[in-house]
């Protein structure tokens, strides 16, 4: 056992050594195959790449980290499940466990946590499988045999406003333990240059931008700010990518609206599971359970961020989403 680890531990570092770095976060990041990662997120990629086979009926919900994974978990949760937890039921999941921890993580925890194969725990679930990640497109694995280039399942895209994104980021990371401190315009700086965990941004979501466009049936995508400004339909749109669409008799018992309302950030947010309690996720690395409900709103930047810092940040995602069709 303690050979593999060893053996693990090496590779790690002899990877680490011949990619560039940047300091300046909580932890050196380390760009690889054009993605910012901690040294535990590139161990983690690696493994992912090295290990997982996905399977045609999977769908991961992909995300850029602060886009709302844990509210796209706790809906696409519910909505999978609905014919065994029924979503007004009194002991349904969603009010007795974490959104994240109803949805597994394709790279998380580390090794640190689980020593040796993350990934088996991921092999031993049944199909049809809910999967999460935050990995860009060009670092998902394709399926046993299949083309390289070809997404191996499908996938739920969501992202967000990148000021929100910004803004969300600072506060999460000023959570971290230990005194970890940035301050915003450093975060901001770091930010625009691309230099944020699993960033550039725009890169993360315009890989899966493409792909949404050359094959909408493989990938949905989705932005925080539309869902919030109608969620109930796209849970319906949602509920039909996930090939579980409603029924009539759930429309007309607006089975849609109560998905809605189960899954509000306000309910989440004050569910005892989710408000109290410290949960170490990542490894290494424990945090409030309340830390992923923070405002839950959009356009809580403009609280935080000058008119200087809006047109600057814009500016950089326009250029270099020009010509994708994709903008914010
Ligand atoms: P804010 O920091 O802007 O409030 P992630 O889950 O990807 O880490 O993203 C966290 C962001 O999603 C936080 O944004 C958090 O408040 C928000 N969020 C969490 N649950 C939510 C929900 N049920 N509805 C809407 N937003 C939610």
């Amino acid at each position: 056992k303690h050979g593999v680890l060893d053996q693990q531990q090496e590779e790690g570092e002899s990877l680490t050594s011949t990619l560039p770095r940047r300091e300046g976060w909580w932890k050196p990041f380390f760009l690889f195959q054009g993605c910012w990662l901690t040294p535990e997120a590139l161990e983690s990629a690696t493994v992912v790449q090295a290990e997982f086979r996905p399977r045609a009926d999977d769908v991961i919900l992909a995300t850029y980290p602060k886009c709302g994974t844990t509210w796209l978990k706790a809906l696409a949760f519910t909505v999978a499940n609905r014919s065994r937890h029924a979503v007004t039921a009194h002991d349904h999941p969603v009010l007795a466990r974490h959104p994240q921890d109803l949805v597994p993580f394709l790279e998380l925890p580390y090794r640190q946590l689980h020593p040796l194969h993350p990934v088996a725990e991921l092999e031993a679930l049944p199909s049809p499988r809910l999967l999460c990640t935050h990995l860009p497109r060009a670092s998902l694995p394709p399926r046993p045999g299949g083309a390289a280039a070809k997404l191996g399942c499908r996938v739920v895209y969501l992202c967000r406003d990148p000021k929100d994104v910004l803004v969300s980021t600072w506060h999460y990371m000023n959570n971290v333990p230990g005194g970890f401190h940035i301050d915003l315009h450093t975060a901001f700086e770091f930010f625009c240059h691309g230099v944020s965990l699993y960033g550039p941004f725009w890169d993360h979501c315009r890989g899966y931008w493409k792909e949404s466009l050359e094959q909408p049936e493989r990938v949905l995508f989705l932005k925080y700010d539309e869902m919030m400004a109608h969620p109930t339909e796209h849970v319906g749109t949602l509920a039909e990518f996930l090939g579980v669409p409603f029924t009539e008799e759930e429309e007309s018992g607006c089975v849609a609206e109560e998905v809605v309302r189960l899954c509000s950030f306000d309910n989440l947010k004050n569910l005892p599971v989710n408000a109290t309690g410290v949960s170490d996720r990542i490894g290494g690395l424990p945090m409030k359970n309340s830390s992923y409900f923070r405002a839950g709103k959009v356009g809580d930047w403009r609280n935080y961020l000058t008119e200087g810092m809006e047109a600057k940040l814009d500016c950089i995602v326009e250029e270099n989403l020009r010509g994708s069709g994709l903008s914010f």
